[in-house]
């Protein structure tokens, strides 16, 4: 994770930059004109000197002007007594006390509403054997049986997994994690968790180790996440099929069967199951059952039990972007990261109560959860998923005749669900963040190369899409609980200079403003997009991945501009601003993991 922080000298570049756009008199009837003209001779606010985008490098790079340090690495103690970090090691013990890696997330909360002190909440989304454990072998080597897994190397992965919080202070311009912080936890695959909602209980979410399907043994792949107005922390269940044993649960084509295989599982990428009955879906057939949630978390109290919310679906969840909307009601955007997968939103039956924290402890357990259908005229809609509630032609689809017993059934099986209301399949739906300035609704679709020609449709315009899109959602009256809505299409990712790819940057942006693969957002205090990228390469684009900063608005909407690069083989993850906007965190996924 690094913090890069702007500098004095920086800060005198933008003022500056901003006084010379004053004296060009930038009127809107001048922003109107040079739109027509040409975007690229509008001078802008917005003037960080870009990057040289690099193919591949051994270090990651900022924009001239910034600093970046290294905050915290895999192996660096979070809790008292943590040992020395002694890579290639498997020590179980030792990992519970110090950080994991593959963060994704990264949310910061002010302590005594300071911006250079506060806790920084971060995901430990998966491991990789064979970076851990030299000549263990790739998860794909690993196929024949995990020969060489012991029962350590698995209990070092499972408590490599979850998150951590931290307490972080900025001193003397440099940013350092508190040692032995009353706040500082680590979250594993084993941590005590309770489940809410109305899936809590369920006939399908009952295990021999929890007969009462109300409690449940750690978080698994949690991705990006999101913060709430009252303090807690949201972080996502992403592919949780990969933890699961064995694939002959998949056969035959029973109804528990089928709804396995609309996850992907039993995907068997790691060995649990063989030391862990629970992971064993042939023993405990339920268990996956039990991930694939949101996970809420109070990181001020680290004896807190983390509750998995059921009332918000359950599937490959990316991130957890949210908004009070006008009314009062909390909304949660979500995406569903697979191809051909969904977009979907929650929206709360209580208000957020601004006054106190604790009436907004429950408030996530009951609400309204849709899925998008994005129509061809540029309008889409918000689809229910609610037991028994007849669609507006009059269908009931969420009934027992079609395999929903109950709300239940609907949430655990959220997919197949949203497969039979008729949802929009879209090309990989990552983050989906709302902007504080204008309302506006930003939508990452990664990828999705498997589209064919005959499958594309007004949201998802590309056939075999290899560098994705951003899609700009409009709430019908600015109102994020309507029903309907507006959309377009931001920016269709890529080479502006091949024509065949398709991409739709603003002409003002340069030969390293472009990139391919949006992946995580940050949306800044101005409304401008911050965007972080999975998936570049010099073989398929020629960088390496980073972090991109567009406009979102007037005539250099759409114009987006380098700001940081990767090391080789790693992925960019986790933007988060402080609120003075002094510092921006990052997090370097899985340096070395990627081919070139
Ligand atoms: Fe963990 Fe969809 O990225
Ligand atoms: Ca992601
Ligand atoms: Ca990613
Ligand atoms: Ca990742």
């Amino acid at each position: 994770m690094i913090a890069a922080r702007l500098s004095r000298r920086d800060l005198m570049r933008g003022l500056v930059a901003v006084s010379v756009a004053a004296e060009a008199v930038w009127s809107e009837a001048l922003a109107a004109a040079e739109a027509a003209d040409g975007a690229a001779q509008v001078p802008s606010p917005f003037d960080f000197p870009e990057l040289d985008v690099a193919p591949a490098s051994e270090t990651h790079h900022v924009a001239e002007g910034y600093d970046a340090d290294i905050l915290i690495r895999w192996g660096d103690a979070v809790l008292p007594g943590a040992p020395p970090f002694e890579p290639g090691r498997p020590d179980p013990a030792a990992q519970t006390k110090q950080f994991g890696y593959n963060n994704d997330f990264l949310g910061f909360l002010p302590l005594d509403g300071r911006p250079d002190h506060g806790l920084l909440v971060v995901n430990h989304e998966y491991t990789n054997g064979e970076l851990m454990f030299p000549g263990l072998g790739g998860r794909s080597d690993r196929d024949g049986g995990f020969a060489s897994v012991t029962r350590e190397i698995v209990d070092a992965e499972m408590m490599a997994h979850g998150g951590a919080v931290l307490e972080v202070r900025r001193e003397g311009g440099k940013w350092h994690v508190v040692p032995d912080s009353k706040y500082a936890r680590r979250i594993t695959a084993e941590t005590e968790m309770t489940i809410s909602g109305p899936a809590a209980g369920h006939h399908r979410m009952r295990t021999a180790a929890d007969p009462t399907g109300t409690r449940v043994r750690g978080m698994l792949n949690n991705c990006a996440g999101g913060i709430t107005p009252w303090g807690t922390w949201l972080t996502c269940e992403e592919n949780f099929n990969g933890y699961f044993w064995s694939k002959a649960a998949a056969e035959p084509l029973t109804p528990e069967a089928r709804a396995l295989r609309r996850y992907g599982a039993p995907a068997e990428w790691y060995a649990w199951g063989r030391f862990h009955d629970r992971f064993d879906t042939l023993k405990e057939p339920n268990e996956p059952n039990r991930f694939g949630w949101v996970v809420e978390i109070d990181p001020f109290d680290p004896a807190s039990t983390p509750v998995k919310r059921t009332a918000l679906g359950r599937f490959k969840h990316e991130g957890a972007g949210n908004v009070v909307n006008g009314d009062g009601r909390f909304v949660i955007y979500q995406g569903d990261d697979e191809q051909f997968d969904y977009v979907y939103r929650f929206v709360t039956d209580g208000k957020v109560d601004p006054a106190s924290r604790e009436a907004n402890r429950d408030l996530l357990d009951s609400g309204v959860l849709s899925v998008a259908r994005f129509h061809a005229d540029g309008t889409g809609e918000w689809l229910p998923l609610v037991h028994g509630r007849p669609n507006k032609d009059g269908q009931v689809w969420l009934t027992e005749a079609y395999g929903f017993k109950d709300q239940g059934d609907v949430l655990i099986h959220t997919r197949l669900a949203a497969d039979l209301l008729g949802a929009t399949k879209m090309d990989r739906p990552e983050d989906i963040d709302v902007n504080p300035k204008t309302g506006k609704v930003y939508l990452a679709l990664t990828n999705n190369t498997k589209r064919k020609a005959d499958r594309t449709d007004a949201a998802n315009p590309r056939a075999s899409n290899a560098f994705g899109h951003i899609i700009e959602i409009i709430p019908s009256d600015g109102d994020h609980a309507a029903d309907t809505f507006s959309w377009n299409i931001l920016i269709q990712c890529g080479s502006p200079a091949i024509a065949e790819v398709g991409a739709t940057f603003n002409p003002a942006t340069t030969e390293n403003g472009w990139f391919g693969m949006p992946d995580n957002f940050a949306v800044d205090a101005d409304g401008r997009l911050w965007v972080t990228t999975d998936g570049n390469s010099p073989r398929k684009t020629g960088r390496a991945d980073g972090v991109w900063a567009i406009e979102t608005e007037g005539p250099r909407r759409g114009a987006s501009r380098c700001f940081f690069q990767v090391p080789v083989g790693a992925e960019m993850c986790g933007p988060c601003f402080t609120p003075d906007l002094e510092t921006f965190f990052v997090a370097v996924q899985h340096p070395g993991e990627t081919e070139l």
